[in-house]
């Protein structure tokens, strides 16, 4: 799906599925750089992150590997709740590996913060944050982010991953939400 077939359901589209991909490879090949000689293991977050994983993945030179992740998040509405379960854990020991959380999104980062605690508690050897699109808000979470691929305004987006009521994900670009669809 592309912005174009729901285009009177998106105020905006902030990002092109060709700008994704252009980004996507230039933080591919910065994660190549970063951790030569040491083989990544990436941890996603279901479901939003699983477009992310894919595409960031098969833009690497490098050998990397994948587990997976589920956690409560919003639910059908538009407004964290704050409340975080794990409803799926990881198949891999974390102990040793170098260990990059893959996202799709950071807005207040209560998600993220609750994950990493919980992550670092199972002694990896390093652990990162990549994550697709940040809001204004996570800046001034405690954690530290290292890769980003773009920071996005405070609004409510949807499109490569992001979904509103399970909609929306499978589009290619990322769009602001037009009001009237969630009003
Ligand atoms: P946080 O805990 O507030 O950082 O939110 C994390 C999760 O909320 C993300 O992984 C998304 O699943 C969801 N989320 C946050 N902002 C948006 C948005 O603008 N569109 C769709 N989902 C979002």
């Amino acid at each position: 799906m592309d912005a174009a077939d729901v285009m009177s359901d998106l105020s905006e589209v902030l990002y092109t599925a060709d700008e994704i991909a252009e980004r996507i490879s230039e933080v591919a090949a910065q994660i190549d750089e970063d951790y030569e000689g040491r083989e990544v293991l990436m941890v996603g977050v279901l479901n939003g992150a699983v477009m992310v994983m894919s595409d960031l993945q098969r833009a690497m030179t490098s050998h990397v590997q994948m587990d997976w992740m589920a956690v409560s998040s919003y639910g059908s509405g538009t407004q964290s709740s704050g409340v975080v379960r794990i409803l799926k854990d990881l198949n891999t020991e974390l102990e040793g590996r170098h260990v990059i959380v893959v996202e799709d999104i950071i807005d207040t980062g209560l998600t993220l913060s609750y994950l990493m605690s919980n992550l670092a508690s199972r002694r990896p050897a390093s652990l990162e944050i990549m994550t697709m699109f940040s809001k204004p808000e996570a800046a001034e979470m405690d954690v530290e982010v290292k890769y980003v691929g773009f920071e996005i305004p405070n609004q409510f987006v949807v499109g490569y991953g992001l979904d509103y009521a399970g909609r929306y994900r499978n589009m290619r670009d990322l769009g602001i939400l037009a009001p009237h669809v969630y009003a």
